[in-house]
């Protein structure tokens, strides 16, 4: 483990996985580097929604990345499957928005029409045809939207994919227990690991929640991300009765092919805790028992908590850092699963000294006047 790289990642989630895919695939040596399980943290928590239109509001830089990432799923995923052979069961078969009440209904109307603007299929179901599509929702749902462009990915399956994908380009996946990034005033040297020194020309922070307290990284260079918990839990249900992923009041319901509900998520201020707490597991359940008193007889299989990596305004560090060689890719909150592909496309692009785009909205150079403002929003689910 003291071979050289071309490119060292840092963090073996989603997003550091899914770029050292894509630079191997462009021929670049690649080592990455986690403490952890490969794909595990926060991408193994999560529940694999692909929702720019229904997830993310009021953000057009943001919404606009993680449309352009959408779009670049079914290839990627293709790539993926074809590289190492794990097919990560992509859904890509719509959204359901349900709305409960006229308030919530009107509301869900106006987001319909600005989601329509932007030439993206919408259509809003009435009552009896939200029951048609969705039977297991109480019978007080007044309506829904629905997104045909949207849908979910199985994010365990997709790490696993990805590790099997990087496995067979030559990727080398290390987990040493100690990491620091070397470097002189101007650019990264290397990376120094328990288990020896790597020279690199290139690294990239991709670690997560994380990203802010990589060692050797100074300062001006470090992107501010915070941890925001998600405790999600899972029902066992029969084979289909949740057709789409479904947006409730206060949650979400994400289908697996085995029959399993994901019920997510709390969205907490708690540090790295990762305790699965009685307010938490009841907030969820309030969620989505309130939507549909049907899965009121289900087991609860599996409880768990993740850490999604948060910024003060929302959007991840995709780019280059001050200091020469070291590239940021980081931050991507709520929407690391989707997010995956582009980022991948444009850290490669950036590591092999392409322009990839305008990424001033990403840059780590926002994060100086960010630094100071607080993260929006209280601790909540969803
Ligand atoms: N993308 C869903 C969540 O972060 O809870």
């Amino acid at each position: 483990m003291s071979e050289s790289a071309d490119v060292a990642i840092v963090g073996a989630g989603m997003i550091g996985l899914a770029i050292a895919f894509e630079l191997a695939e462009r021929g670049a040596s690649v080592r990455v580097y986690d403490r952890g399980e490969p794909a595990g943290a926060a991408s193994w928590a999560g529940a694999g929604m692909l929702a720019p239109y229904t997830e993310t509001a009021n953000d057009e830089a943001l919404m606009a990345l993680c449309a352009a990432s959408l779009g670049e799923y079914p290839r990627f995923v293709e790539r993926v499957r074809a590289a190492g052979g794990v097919d990560p069961r992509l859904h890509l078969d719509g959204i359901v928005h349900a709305a409960f009440g006229e308030t919530q209904l009107a509301r869900l109307q106006q987001r319909a029409a600005a989601i329509r603007q932007r030439g993206v299929e919408c259509q809003m179901l009435d009552r009896t045809e939200t029951l048609a599509a969705e039977p297991w929702l109480g019978a007080h749902v007044s309506g829904a939207m629905f997104v045909a462009a949207e849908g979910y990915i199985d994010n365990r399956r997709l790490g696993r994919a990805l590790v099997a994908a990087c496995r067979e380009r030559g990727v080398a996946i290390a987990r040493p227990s100690s990491l620091a990034v070397d470097c002189d005033a101007r650019r990264v040297l290397g990376v120094r690991t328990d288990m020896g020194y790597a020279p690199t020309g290139a690294v990239v922070n991709a670690a997560g929640a994380w990203a802010a307290a990589v060692p050797g990284v100074p300062a001006s260079s470090r992107p501010p991300v915070v941890p925001r918990k998600g405790q999600m839990l899972a029902l066992e249900t029969p084979v289909g009765f949740v057709r789409h992923a479904t947006w409730v009041t206060n949650g979400y319901l994400v289908p697996r092919d085995d029959g399993r509900l994901l019920v997510g998520a709390t969205d907490e201020q708690a540090g790295f805790d990762l305790r699965i707490t009685a307010a938490g597991i009841a907030a969820l359940l309030d969620a989505a028992l309130t939507a549909a008193p049907s899965l009121a007889g289900f087991t609860v299989s599996e409880t768990w908590a993740g850490l999604r990596p948060a910024t003060s305004d929302g959007r991840p560090f995709i780019g280059p850092a001050p200091l020469d060689g070291l590239f940021v890719a980081a931050g991507h909150y709520r929407n690391g699963i989707l997010l995956a592909p582009v980022t991948a496309r444009l850290i490669a692009e950036c590591v092999g000294g392409r322009i990839a785009g305008d990424l001033a909205a990403f840059s780590l150079a926002r994060a100086a006047a960010e630094m100071e403002t607080p993260l929006r929003g209280k601790n909540k689910a969803v």
